[in-house]
């Protein structure tokens, strides 16, 4: 564990970390082996490891803007049966509804937050962000979600080799 990177995740990120809207995203299961707060907290300890990498390579990231970016990208999510009819519209439209959940929850959310919440979900959606930021976002995004989804299949693969195992 990088503490350095987890601790600008904990300094920039207070506000929502801090707040109902992201107790409530640590209830909803995600990539069923996570919840939607988790993800995003890792989420943005993954891209503030990326930032950090940038900037040692002189290429400047605003990562304050990541962290709450990054914190907030999936919120939308949070109450998606009661929000979208099924899973392809939640895919399509929770981006949109994460900026919307943001704005409530941060009040002064900047256009580089609001761009990287809202095309975080590129290239499986058609319009990429606008910012470096965003791109750092999409990353650490993608590579969170394969790292939940391939631990479900080892649990799933564990759980079969033992049952054989018995049987
Ligand atoms: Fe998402
Ligand atoms: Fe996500």
């Amino acid at each position: 564990m990088d503490m350095l990177a987890m601790q600008l995740v904990r300094t920039y990120g207070a506000e929502v970390l801090d707040s109902p809207e992201f107790r409530k995203a640590k209830e909803q299961k995600h990539h069923h082996v996570t919840t939607v707060g988790d993800h995003s907290l890792g989420v943005a300890y993954v891209s503030v490891k990326i930032c950090r990498f940038l900037n040692a390579m002189h290429i400047k990231t605003d990562t304050e803007s990541i962290v709450r970016g990054a914190l907030c990208h999936d919120l939308g999510i949070v109450g998606r049966y009661e929000k979208f009819s099924n899973n392809l519209v939640c895919w399509q439209k929770h981006p949109k509804e994460s900026v919307r959940v943001a704005g409530e929850l941060l009040g002064d959310l900047n256009e580089r937050e609001k761009d990287m919440i809202r095309h975080h979900m590129w290239p499986t959606t058609p319009v990429p962000p606008h910012c470096r930021e965003g791109y750092v976002i999409v990353i650490a995004d993608k590579y969170c979600a394969v790292r939940e989804v391939t631990a479900r299949m080892k649990e799933k693969y564990k759980k079969k080799k033992e049952s054989d195992r018995v049987s």
